[in-house]
């Protein structure tokens, strides 16, 4: 009898245990964050803000299916879960975390109650862009850094914020790049686009006052982008299949200092004569592609990649145009092999023009 007694006072207690505030809060997020994932009560914030506590909102809002370590508390984990839907994220949260999943959408309204949020990791995915929602992203004025690569996206997303200072959306299969994609994107430094199935970006470039870093290799474009930025520094053009370059694509961009267009279909005739006679140019990659001559460069230059090309000449006046102790080349380190050159066929006067030359490979 004083057993049962006891049993009952047990049960009490933990009953009265369970509806401890911490608890039950706890159990609210869960099932909020359930109804969440299942599309409902969309504004379950206002419903339960009032029960938040100041001291562990992370802890106390973070979905049982992410982690939320007390340690980051603006930082949300939810990568390498096999998630299926991208999880609710609580309002004071700024980095979150979705890689390595097999998220296939982002529906309407999921980062609504997220404002703050600076960066979103969403590489390694299923998504497709048609089931992207219109604009998900563009309600976020503070997102900097977006990683969508490795998914299965068709098209740049609508709407992504201005603010954005990296974009990472290689290794998709995006073909279609709307004029506005990146419009007012003045902060925008980097852009990775390589390896998707692009033939031709417009004038989508225009207006990024900031960029310095583009990442093209691997689609199809045939020419040049046009409206290359003005701070543009390095130019990643390979795995494509340009066949022509225009006259003043370089001497426009006092920037560019790296410019990589090998594995193309360059020929001499698509090379106008001074198009990389440009003092800012520090390399220049046209290796496998089909040259026959070596195209003139600046004395600035210092490596030039003409490996695997068509080239039957070593000609001394392509890297210098006068040849004595003041005038000479800067190249450092020059690559001909796979050429139908061999070292005979280098001049004398190529010691005095390309005497800093630590590396030439024929
Ligand atoms: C990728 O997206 C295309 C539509 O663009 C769709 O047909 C295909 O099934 C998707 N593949 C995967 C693996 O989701
Ligand atoms: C660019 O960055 C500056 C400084 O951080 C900020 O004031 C400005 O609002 C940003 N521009 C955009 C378009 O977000
Ligand atoms: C890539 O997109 C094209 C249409 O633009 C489609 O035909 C092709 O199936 C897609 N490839 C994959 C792997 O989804
Ligand atoms: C290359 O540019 C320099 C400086 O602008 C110029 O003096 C030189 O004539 C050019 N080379 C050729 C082959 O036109
Ligand atoms: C050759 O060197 C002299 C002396 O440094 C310089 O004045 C001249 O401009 C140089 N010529 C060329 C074509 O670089």
């Amino acid at each position: 009898m004083r057993g049962w007694i006891f049993l009952l006072l047990l049960a009490r207690l933990v009953d009265f245990s369970m509806t401890q505030q911490t608890n039950s809060l706890t159990w609210l997020s869960y099932l909020r964050n359930r109804a969440y994932s299942h599309g409902y009560g969309r504004s379950h914030n206002n419903n339960f803000g009032s029960l938040s506590t100041e001291d562990e909102p992370s802890v106390l809002d973070c979905p049982l299916e992410c982690e939320c370590p007390t340690t980051y508390p603006k930082a949300m984990y939810c990568n390498n879960r096999r998630l299926q839907h991208v999880p609710f994220v609580p309002s004071h949260i700024e980095y979150v975390y979705f890689q390595n999943n097999q998220i296939t959408s982002i529906t309407n309204g999921v980062f609504d109650n997220a404002p703050n949020l600076a960066w979103i990791s969403m590489h390694t995915n299923k998504l497709s862009s048609d089931k992207i929602g219109k604009n998900v992203f563009a309600k976020l004025p503070n997102l900097e850094r977006l990683f969508l690569h490795n998914n299965n996206l068709s098209r740049v997303p609508q709407g992504l914020p201005c603010s954005l200072r990296d974009l990472y959306m290689n290794h998709n299969n995006i073909s279609v790049v709307p004029v506005d994609s990146f419009r007012g994107m003045s902060n925008l430094t980097a852009l990775h686009l390589q390896m998707n199935a692009i033939e031709d970006l417009g004038n989508a470039l225009e207006g990024l006052l900031s960029l310095t870093l583009l990442d093209l290799r691997g689609n199809r474009l045939k020419k040049i982008p046009e409206s290359l930025p003005p701070k543009l520094s390095q130019l990643y053009l390979e795995y494509n299949r340009i066949s022509s370059i225009p006259a003043d694509f370089l001497s426009q961009r006092p920037e560019l200092r790296f410019v990589r267009l090998s594995h193309n279909q360059l020929t001499n005739g698509g090379i106008p004569a001074n198009a990389f006679n440009v003092s800012t140019l520090v390399e220049l990659d046209l290796s496998f592609n089909k040259l026959e001559r070596i195209p003139t460069i600046s004395t600035s230059l210092e490596n030039l990649y003409l490996q695997a090309n068509k080239i039957k000449e070593f000609s001394v006046s392509s890297f210098c145009r006068v040849v004595d102790t003041n005038n000479y080349s800067n190249l450092r380190v020059l690559r001909l092999e796979a050429n139908e050159i061999s070292a005979q066929d280098i001049p004398n006067e190529a010691v005095l023009c390309l005497r800093l030359a630590t590396n030439i490979d024929l």
